[in-house]
C-alpha cells in the first residue's frame, strides 16, 4: 500500500426508497474527504453504490407490481441524480446487480467455501427484513429487532453458514493492535464487547426467495443480501480479475458508515477478509444520525427530508456546509430549517461573502480593481500572516482525524480574522492621505491573498463556491489546478485583476410560516393592507372555481422542435396528467421528477405543439428572470385539493 494513495467507501444504499439527507450526510462527507486528500497531492479512489437484492427489495417490487431489476433501476437512476446535484465526483459507482459484481461474489463465496469456512446446515431464528439481519431470540429486544425495534420475522431453512466464531480471537487481536480500525472510539468499545458476549456462526444464503446471487455450488440458494453487499469495496477495486488495480487500491483507507451498520462492517467483512487472506481496512469509522428535528427520520413519521426540495431552494453549498459544519462527525445531530438558515447568513453570507464585497469593493474605490503590491508588514500583518499557515496546519491535522466540522471552524477563524483586520486597518482612514497609500496597498494585498488561502482551503468542502470566489479574485490559473502546497503565503500576483460580480451568498430572508412558529405574530387589530388591493378584486366564489391541486412529477421530457417547452407526467391523484409547460429554459428534465407542485387541474385540455395539455403548473419568475415552480411540502399527497 502507497502512503500517497487513498481509497474512501460510503455504505451502498438500499433502493427501498429514494434517498433523503440523512443518506446525503454521508456521501457528503465522503466526497469532501476524497477531494481533500485529492487537494493534497494524493491519488484517490472514491467508491459509492446501491445494495439492491435481498427479501425487501424484493416485498416492494413485488407490491408494485414490476419485476425487482425494473424497481431498483428507476430509483437508482435518481441516487446517481441525486449524487449529481449535490457535486459528488466518487470515481465508480457499483450495482450489487452488475455482472461484474456478481462474479466477485460468487469468487468470494466459492473460494471461502473451499476453504471449509462455509458448510450448510438448517437455520432457525429470527429475521428482521428491513435491516436484514439475523437474530437470535435471546438479542431481541421485547421480542422485536434490537436495532430498528421493528417487527422479526421467523425464519426456518436449509443454509449454509459461514464459520465467524473461528476468527473471533483473531479479530478482537486485531482490534486490540488497531486502535485506528473502529473510530469513534465509543464504537470500538461497543464492538468488543458485541465479540466478547461470542460470536455465531452467519447464515450467509437463504431459499425462500430468488432476488439474489445464486451461490456458485447450489443454485437452490441466493447468497445472504450482506455478504454480497460487503463485497462491493472489492468489486470496485478489480476483485477478483484485475490484480493490478486490487493491489493498488486494497486495503482501503476508510469505510464511513452509519452507526447502525457498524456490526456489520466490523465483525463479519474482516471475517470475510480474513478467509480470504485479504488485508483489512485501515479504518471503519461509524458515524451518528442526521435527525430531523431531534428525531430519527422515517418516513411512518413523516419527517424524512427531501434533499431535492433544500437544493432547489438554498443551492447545493449551504446544504454541504451545514451537513459539513453543523454536525460532530461521529455524533448524532440535528437538521432543521431555521438552523440551515442561519447558519447560511451568519457563516456564508455575512462573514465570507461580506469579507469578499466588502474588499472587492474598496479595492475598485482605491486600486480599480488591481491587487497592489505589499511594501513591508507590521506586526498585525504578521499575526494574520502567522495564522493563515497555521491554519493550514492545522486544518490538515483536523482533516486527518476525520474532524471536518471542527475543521471548517478553524478555517472560518481566519475568516473572521480577516474581517477583523479590515476594521483594525480602517483602509478608509488610510485611503485619504497620499502618505499612506502604500500602507493600504499592503493591507488589500493581505486581505485579498487570505481569501486566496481560505478559497483553496474550502474548495473540498464547498466546489461551487471555490470556483465563484476564484472568479471573482481573477486568478488565471484554474482552481482545479491548485493543491496543498499553493496555499503558501505569498502565492497572490500583485497586478491581478479582480472581476467582481453577484454576492455568493445573499442573505436568506426566514420566511414568516418559519417566523410565527418561532415569534407568534400578535395581531390586536384588523390588519390594514399595506397595498392597493382594491383592483381586480373577485370574490370567493369566483377563487372556488379554479380547482388547484397538488401533483407530483413523474416523468419529464424535452420537447422536438419546441425549445421552451417540456413535456411532463404529473400523478394528479386520481390518476396520471400530461401538462405541457413552458420552463425548458429554467429546467433541466432530469431535475423535475419527484417534485410536488401545484396546478390548476380544471383548465379546458389544449393540444401544444400537438401534444396534449391537461392543466396548468404554478410558477413564478425570481428578480433575475428564472422561471420556479411553486412548490408543495412532501407531506402533502398529490390530488390533495388547494383551498
Ligand atoms: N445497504 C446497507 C449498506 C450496505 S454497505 C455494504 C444499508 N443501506 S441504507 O440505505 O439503509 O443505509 C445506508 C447508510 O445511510 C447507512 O450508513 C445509514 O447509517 C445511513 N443513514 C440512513 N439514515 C440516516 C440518517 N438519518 N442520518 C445519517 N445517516 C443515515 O444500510
Amino acid at each position: 500500500m502507497s502512503e500517497n494513495r487513498f481509497y474512501i467507501t460510503t455504505p451502498i444504499y438500499y433502493p427501498s426508497d429514494k434517498l433523503h439527507i440523512g443518506h446525503a450526510y454521508t456521501t457528503t462527507v465522503a466526497d469532501a474527504l476524497a477531494r481533500w486528500h485529492k487537494f493534497t497531492g494524493k491519488d484517490v479512489y472514491f467508491l459509492t453504490g446501491s445494495d439492491e437484492h435481498g427479501q425487501k427489495i424484493q416485498r416492494i417490487a413485488k407490491e408494485k407490481n414490476v419485476t425487482p431489476k425494473e424497481y431498483v433501476d428507476d430509483i437508482v437512476a435518481t441516487f446517481t441524480n441525486l449524487w449529481q446535484r449535490l457535486n459528488i465526483e466518487y470515481d465508480d459507482f457499483v450495482r450489487t446487480t452488475d455482472r461484474r459484481h456478481y462474479l466477485a461474489v460468487q469468487e468470494v463465496f466459492r473460494r471461502i467455501y473451499e476453504k471449509g469456512d462455509i458448510y450448510k446446515s438448517t437455520y432457525q431464528g429470527w429475521y428482521c427484513t428491513p435491516c436484514e439481519s439475523f437474530w437470535v431470540e435471546t438479542k431481541l429486544e421485547d421480542g422485536n429487532c434490537p436495532d430498528c425495534d421493528r417487527k422479526v420475522e421467523l425464519v426456518e431453512e436449509e443454509s449454509y453458514f459461514f464459520k465467524l466464531s473461528k476468527y473471533a480471537d483473531r479479530l478482537l487481536k486485531h482490534i486490540e493492535d488497531h486502535p485506528e480500525f473502529i473510530q469513534p472510539e465509543s464504537r470500538r468499545k461497543e464492538m468488543i464487547n458485541f465479540i466478547k458476549s461470542g460470536l455465531d456462526d452467519l447464515c450467509v444464503s437463504r431459499t425462500t426467495f430468488d432476488w439474489g446471487i445464486p451461490v456458485p455450488i447450489d443454485d437452490k440458494h441466493v447468497i445472504y443480501v450482506w455478504f454480497d453487499a460487503l463485497t462491493n469495496y472489492l468489486t470496485g477495486v478489480g476483485f477478483p480479475n484485475n490484480q493490478e488495480m486490487l493491489d493498488k487500491w486494497w486495503p482501503a483507507d476508510i469505510h464511513l458508515v452509519g452507526k447502525e451498520i457498524m456490526r456489520f462492517h466490523t465483525i463479519i467483512w474482516p471475517i470475510i477478509l480474513f478467509a480470504l487472506d485479504q488485508p483489512l481496512p485501515t479504518t471503519v469509522f461509524g458515524h451518528g444520525w442526521l435527525l430531523s428535528d431531534s428525531d430519527k427520520m422515517s418516513k411512518s413519521k413523516g419527517n424524512v427530508v427531501d434533499p431535492h426540495a433544500l437544493i432547489d431552494e438554498f443551492g447545493v453549498d449551504p446544504i454541504r456546509y451545514f451537513l459539513l459544519r453543523e454536525i460532530s462527525f461521529g455524533q448524532d445531530g440535528n437538521f432543521n430549517r431555521r438552523a440551515l438558515i442561519e447558519r447560511t447568513n451568519a457563516d456564508l453570507a455575512n462573514d465570507l461573502g461580506n469579507l469578499l464585497n466588502r474588499t472587492l469593493a474598496m479595492l475598485n474605490k482605491y486600486f480599480d480593481g488591481v491587487i497592489p503590491s505589499p511594501s513591508g508588514s507590521e506586526s498585525i500583518d504578521n499575526q494574520l500572516i502567522q495564522l493563515a499557515g497555521d491554519t493550514v496546519t492545522k486544518l490538515s491535522a483536523q482533516i486527518n482525524g476525520l474532524a471536518v466540522n471542527e475543521g471548517l471552524a478553524t478555517v472560518w477563524q481566519l475568516v473572521s480574522r480577516a474581517n477583523k483586520y479590515i476594521d483594525e486597518c480602517a483602509p478608509w482612514v488610510l485611503a485619504k492621505e497620499e502618505a499612506t497609500k502604500g500602507r493600504l496597498g499592503t493591507v488589500m494585498y493581505n486581505l485579498f491573498e487570505t481569501q486566496r488561502i481560505v478559497t483553496l482551503l474550502i474548495k473540498s468542502f464547498l466546489p461551487e463556491t471555490g470556483e465563484r470566489i476564484w472568479q471573482q479574485l481573477g486568478i488565471s490559473d484554474s482552481i482545479a489546478t491548485q493543491t496543498l502546497k499553493h496555499t503558501q503565503w505569498g502565492g497572490l500576483q500583485p497586478g491581478t485583476i479582480t472581476q467582481k460580480g453577484d454576492p455568493i451568498f445573499p442573505r436568506i430572508e426566514i420566511d414568516t410560516e418559519q417566523v410565527s412558529k418561532i415569534e407568534p405574530v400578535k395581531q390586536t387589530s384588523e390588519p390594514k393592507p399595506k397595498t392597493n388591493i382594491n383592483e381586480n378584486v373577485i370574490g370567493i366564489e369566483d377563487f372556488s372555481r379554479v380547482k388547484l391541486v397538488v401533483g407530483k412529477i413523474i416523468e419529464a421530457e424535452k420537447m422536438q422542435d419546441a425549445d421552451k417547452l417540456l413535456k411532463l407526467q404529473v400523478d394528479v391523484g386520481s390518476g396520471t396528467r400530461q401538462i405541457v409547460a413552458g420552463i425548458a429554459k429554467h429546467y433541466n428534465p432530469a431535475d423535475l421528477p419527484g417534485k410536488n407542485i401545484l396546478i390548476v387541474a380544471n383548465l379546458k385540455p389544449a393540444k401544444l405543439r400537438g401534444e396534449l395539455s391537461e392543466g396548468m403548473l404554478l410558477a413564478a419568475s425570481t428578480k433575475d428572470g428564472k422561471l420556479e415552480l411553486v412548490s408543495v411540502s412532501d407531506k402533502i399527497t398529490p390530488g390533495s385539493l388547494v383551498k
